[in-house]
Parts: structure tokens; sequence; C-alpha cells
């Protein structure tokens, strides 16, 4: 059947691309073919705000489909290799890097097979994570399903990606991961980010049930509610889910990074449910660039410092009409992952003096004694405060001459 190709304009801040691909099912209305070759969607563009973009050397993009986030690599990236196990899918990204007067290697293969043994600076990818029962006669695609059981894909590249990096090297990659029973979501993803070896950042953005998330699939393919084809493929998604007793599925960012250092790896889980804007590659970069540097520093480190409140952090005071005193103290970041927490009297008396002038072992005995509480513990207390603060980006080290810059720079 001859399938015609669709050609869109797509473009970041300072660029505009050519991007084809195969037509979505909205303008074909028929259920997709199982090679389809995805255009730009929701979970690519995800991706693309997401990824820092320093400038690095060798960069990867594995699962290219059309090649879109490979574009985005080309504006920071001196070498790009993209693979896909799809023939279909390398076409169409030879076209488009032709279209947009761009070079990269292309490859065919699964998964880490097409570069083993090599090393990136980056990687990035939006693989084919969406899990799927593996019940004979329903329809597969290509473009979203890596033909395995469960979430097998996202756990076999949180568990092996950091193979291809070199030191200080970032593997950054989307996923969705099912939750069993009752169990926290932080317990298998913090299994597989520890056995990546490596930093491990996770950031869980979306809670499914297992009805929402066939529903949401069965869907995506183009088949209709009320059709027996999308009837089987609901029915065929509960049984699946069942069987592993799946109460829910997440979907995140999982951002790897390989230190330059000989320490042992960070593993930080997060679920940020609040909506972001804007481009947030800045915030994974600053993020990962306090995570090392809280990795690398001690306490006493951290309190020698002075520290600076960042312009985008506010202080919310919740006060009964009539009361002088606030009943809850609230930080609130306006941007980076839009860090909030309850702050006591003197977790909001250390944020306050955050100045860039004081140090915060100094800011510390101070409103201890203003306290009247033992020094010791209010300082074990706010050290565990400002660690949190220095990786949510709330507070920066403060420089001469400068409105803060990155722990480490
Ligand atoms: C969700 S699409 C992502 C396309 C594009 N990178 C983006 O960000 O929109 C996933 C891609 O992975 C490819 N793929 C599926 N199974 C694969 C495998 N085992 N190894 C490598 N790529 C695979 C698909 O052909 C598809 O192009």
């Amino acid at each position: 059947m001859l399938r015609w190709p669709a050609s869109r304009p797509y473009g970041d801040e300072d660029h505009t691309w050519w991007v084809t691909s195969d037509l979505a099912e909205l303008a074909t209305r028929a259920p997709l073919a199982p090679d389809h070759v995805l255009g730009i969607g929701g979970a690519s563009t995800t991706l693309a705000q997401w990824t820092p973009r320093t400038p690095v050397g060798r960069a990867l993009d594995l699962g290219t489909g059309c090649g879109v986030q490979a574009l985005h690599l080309s504006t920071h990236a001196r070498a790009v290799v993209a693979t896909d196990i799809s023939a279909r899918a390398l076409r169409y990204a030879a076209l488009n890097a032709e279209l947009n007067g761009v070079t990269w290697e292309l490859r065919r293969g699964s998964l880490l097979e097409p570069v083993a043994g090599e090393l990136f600076d980056l990687v990035v990818s939006n693989p084919p994570f969406v899990i799927t029962p593996r019940e004979r006669g329903l329809p597969t695609y290509e473009y979203r399903d890596g033909g395995a059981h469960g979430d097998y894909v996202v756990e076999h590249l949180i568990t092996h990606v950091a193979g291809l990096l070199a030191p200080g090297g970032i593997a950054q990659l989307l996923g969705n991961w099912e939750i069993h029973g009752d169990q926290d979501w932080r317990e298998r993803i913090g299994d597989w980010a520890r056995a990546s070896g490596v930093d491990a950042w996770v950031v869980q953005r979306e809670v499914q049930d297992p009805a929402q998330y066939a529903e949401t699939w069965a869907r995506d393919g183009g088949h209709h509610p009320a059709t027996p084809e999308f009837a089987r493929m609901y029915a065929a998604w509960l049984a699946d889910f069942a069987a592993r007793d799946v109460t829910a599925v997440g979907f995140g960012i999982v951002t790897l990074h390989r230190p330059t250092t000989a320490r042992r790896p960070v593993v930080d889980l997060h679920d940020v449910r609040a909506p972001l804007t804007g481009p947030l590659g800045p915030t994974i970069a600053d993020g990962i660039a306090a995570r090392v540097w809280l990795a690398e520093h001690t306490d006493a480190d951290l309190l020698a410092r002075p520290w600076q409140v960042a312009g985008d952090v506010t202080m919310e005071h919740h006060v009964i009409p009539g009361e002088a005193q606030p009943r809850v103290i609230r930080l609130v970041q306006g941007g980076g992952l839009r860090h909030t927490e309850s702050l006591d009297t003197a977790a909001a008396g250390l944020l306050s003096v955050c100045d860039g002038e004081v140090t915060a072992g100094a800011a510390i005995t101070a409103i201890a004694a203003l306290l009247e509480e033992p020094v010791e513990p209010v300082r074990a207390r706010l050290v565990e405060a400002l660690r949190r603060w220095v990786a949510a980006g709330v507070v920066r080290a403060a420089t001469a001459g400068s409105s803060g810059s990155s722990p480490g720079t």
C-alpha cells in the first residue's frame, strides 16, 4: 500500500527545520501500519526540552525515528550518531538530515547493539517504552513497542546505557515503568538506578492507572473505542497488567551522569507533577553540577560558604487573620522543577539570610542562639535542608561580583 509522507516545519528558539515522517492516523483516519514512522509527538518535544544543550563532542540518538532528537543534537554536538531498528525510520532520518543540511551517521540495529564498545558525551533516547501485552494477533507498532515484556526495554536501557558514557557524559531518556501492588515507585526504579553504576536522577511526571493506560495506548494506533479490535486490545492490556499485579504505570525522565572522579554514585528520585514550562535543559545541567558538587564536598564545605537564594524563589506566609505569627511558611520556586516545601522557623530564618554575604555556618549558629536551641541539632537539620536547596537550585554558591552561580563552577 502506498503511504504518504508528511512534512512540517519544526524548530527551537534559533532554528527552523523541515521534518518528514509518515502521515498520522488523524490524517489517514485508519489504523497505523506496524512500521509507521512517527512524526513529532508530545514525548519527542518533552525529551528535546529536558536535554541540556551544552556543547559536546559525540552524541547519540538511540531510536531516532525521523531524526527529531538528532536535529536538536546537531546544534551542539560535533558528531551525531543516530540508530534505529527500523529501516523505514532510517530512510526518513536520512531524508531529514539532507533536507536540513546536517550530517549524521545512521546505523541500523537494536538498542545498544549498533554502538557497542563506543563512548559518547551525550546519549538521548525516546525509546519504544510503551508496555504492551504480548498476545498473539494484537497489532504491534515498532515506533512505540520494543517487543519486550512489561517495562523491560526501559529497565535494560537504564541499567546498561551508562556503558556508553565517557567520563562526565550524560544520558537522558524517557520511560514508562510498572508499579506493582502497593510498592512505592522508587523501589524498582531505585534498584535500576543503582544498577546503572553512575549518578542517576529520575523525575516521575505522571502516573496512570492500568485502565487509563490501556485506553491511551489502544487508541494511539488509530483504533476506535466500540470496535471489536479496541475491546480485544483493552482486555489484553488489563489481563497483562493483572498477571504482574501492576496497579499503576509511571512516566518520567531519567538522567544518568558518569562521574569524572572515583566516588559513590548519587541516586535521586523525585515525583514532580507541577506543570513545567520552557526548556528544562539548563535546569538539568545545573542540577547535575549541583549534585556533583554535593557529592564531592563535605558538610563543613557547605557550611563554610555563603549561599544566595535564587531570584525565582519566594516564601509564602499563611497567617490566620488577627494572629501575628504565620501558621505555615512555604518555600516556592518559580522556575526549574518548581520545588516547594514547608519551612520551620529555623529553615525560614536560614533562607532569609542566604544573601551571598554570610556563611551558612555563621548564620546557623546565630539562628540557634536566637531560638535558644542547642546548635548541634539545629545545624544537622539545616544542613539537610541546605543540601536539598542546593540540589534543587533554590540557593546557589555566591561568587564575588555575581548574583550567584552553580556550585562547582
Ligand atoms: C517513540 S519513537 C521515538 C522517535 C524519535 N526519536 C522521537 O523522539 O520522536 C521510538 C523509536 O525507536 C525505534 N525502535 C523500536 N524498537 C527499537 C529497538 N529495539 N532498538 C532501536 N530502536 C528501536 C522505533 O523504530 C522508533 O523510531
